[in-house]
């Protein structure tokens, strides 16, 4: 793997330094989804016969889930983006925070581990820059499968009830479609005995792409990507070969930054119906959209505003609000975007005000007056989508921009700057640099301190 996260300082001391007015052309090439690679590798230890996962995706964020598995004593070989998950010899211990913390993902463990061994121990994984997020439904949903649970000095403790030897499948009717909730659900049921039922379940497609490895791995899922998914138990699951699917929103990043820039590009692989809601919106603010087989381009024209709600699957993703803002600072028109699923995903919003946008935010509705153009200038990103919304803010303005923060970017796309520096934007990583004079840009109490700590470890 290239990720180097287990340096702490090390991408904390890194900037991308990025010339504004830049134009995109050409081809980019999309990785598999981070969020599925994740909750595929959970769903690996459902077995003790190997899985193939291709496609894996380079992120600091798949190898802290590695870091997971291993410690669990799980062997992993990894060849370029294949990783072959042997889970045959694994001792049920407590995750180490150290481990757990900042990979919520790694929650989702406890299904699979609860189902095979019959217990789990996981730290809470807490909430984030984004909100609190809460693990109510897992828990629930759970308890409903005959776990018991209790939670002691912050630790998920998860057995099942004694005089059983296996999970029993229910029904469960989630009160939100939490994504981790359904996939944790899911995965717990495939080895449970009998059949669950899954009401209000999430649809989102890296749940029918776990669904689909399961199905390979001998479990029997029916309607998935449904609202409500029918999973009849079975003893053993076995090892199988998948693919990871594409990554929807890297893929829709790259054409938000197309639309923003005015430019023409082609990404592929994609799964163009994955991304119904985001290239809808694209068209009705102006650009052209062309799918053709596994692949979609763009070609940027003026920019006009739109609305947008975030929504679950097949809404228009809340990982794309970040981004879908940055486009419509620079809109023709004023918009209102709508966050409807994290309490607190509004943090790029003071930083492109600051570039030169007018937005005003109130109960998580931003209300956006398009500007003219935006000023580049030091950025500080405090969470993955928020980051990558201020890259395309970046591209978008009149003058040089570094952007900090890049642990956050890291997590979730695969060498993004190379891919943009492929599509033309002058665009380097600057390592091990202090950063000496931003005393032209305008800097809140936060971004002072987050400087201020980038400098420490620099
Ligand atoms: C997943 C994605 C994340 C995406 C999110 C929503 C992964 C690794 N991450 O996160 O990129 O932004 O879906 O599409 O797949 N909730 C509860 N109780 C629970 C669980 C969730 O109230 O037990 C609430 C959350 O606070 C949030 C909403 O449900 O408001 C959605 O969360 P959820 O779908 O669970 O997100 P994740 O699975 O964590």
């Amino acid at each position: 793997m290239v990720c180097e996260s287990n340096n702490k300082s090390y991408l904390k001391s890194q900037n991308l330094k990025i010339i504004g007015r830049s134009t995109l052309r050409g081809e980019v090439k999309i990785s598999g989804a981070k969020n599925s690679a994740l909750v595929l590798l959970a769903a690996s230890l459902l077995t003790d016969e190997k899985i193939i996962l291709d496609n894996v995706p380079l992120l600091t964020d798949v190898e802290k889930m590695s870091n997971i598995l291993k410690n669990l004593g799980v062997k992993l070989q990894t060849k370029d983006h294949q990783l072959i998950i042997d889970s045959t010899n694994i001792s049920i211990k407590e995750l180490p925070y150290e481990l757990v913390n900042g990979l919520r993902a790694s929650f989702f463990c406890i299904g699979a581990l609860l189902a095979r061994f019959g217990e789990a121990s996981i730290p809470l994984p807490g909430g984030c820059n984004i909100g609190k997020r809460p693990i109510n439904e897992h828990i629930n949903g759970l308890n409903a499968l005959g776990a018991e649970i209790i939670i002691e000095k912050e630790i998920v403790k998860a057995k099942i009830k004694e005089e059983k030897s296996r999970l029993y499948g229910a029904n469960i009717r989630l009160n939100c479609p939490s994504v981790g909730a359904t996939e944790t659900l899911i995965m717990a049921a495939s080895l449970a005995q009998g059949r669950t039922v899954i009401e209000n379940a999430a649809r989102e497609p890296e749940i029918q792409d776990l669904c689909q490895m399961l199905n390979k791995m001998g479990a029997k899922i029916y309607d998935a990507g449904k609202e409500k998914i029918i999973i009849d138990g079975v003893k053993k699951l076995h090892g199988c070969s998948h693919k990871v699917i594409p990554d929807r929103i890297e893929a829709g990043t790259f054409l938000i930054a197309a639309a923003a820039t005015s430019s023409s590009i082609t990404v592929s692989p994609v799964i163009p119906n994955h991304l119904e809601a985001v290239l809808n919106k694209l068209e009705e603010s102006g650009s052209k959209i062309i799918k053709k087989g596994n692949s979609i381009s763009i070609n940027g024209k003026s920019i006009k505003a739109v609305d947008i709600k975030t929504a679950p699957f097949p809404g228009f993703p809340t990982d794309l609000q970040a981004p879908f803002m940055a486009l419509m600072t620079i809109a023709k028109g004023s918009s209102k975007i709508s966050e409807t699923i994290f309490e607190n995903r509004m943090n790029h919003v003071e930083l492109l005000n600051q570039m030169g946008g007018s937005i005003i935010v109130k109960n998580n509705i931003a209300q956006i007056i398009g500007v003219k153009k935006l000023r580049g200038m030091t950025l500080v990103g405090s969470d993955l989508r928020s980051s990558a919304a201020l890259i395309i803010a970046a591209l978008i303005s009149n003058r040089v921009s570094r952007v900090y923060g890049l642990e956050h970017l890291d997590r979730g796309y695969e060498n993004f700057e190379l891919k943009l520096s492929h599509l033309g934007v002058n665009i380097t990583r600057e390592k091990n640099i202090k950063i000496k004079d931003v005393s032209n840009d305008r800097k809140t109490d936060s971004i002072k301190k987050n400087l201020s700590d980038i400098n420490k470890a620099a």
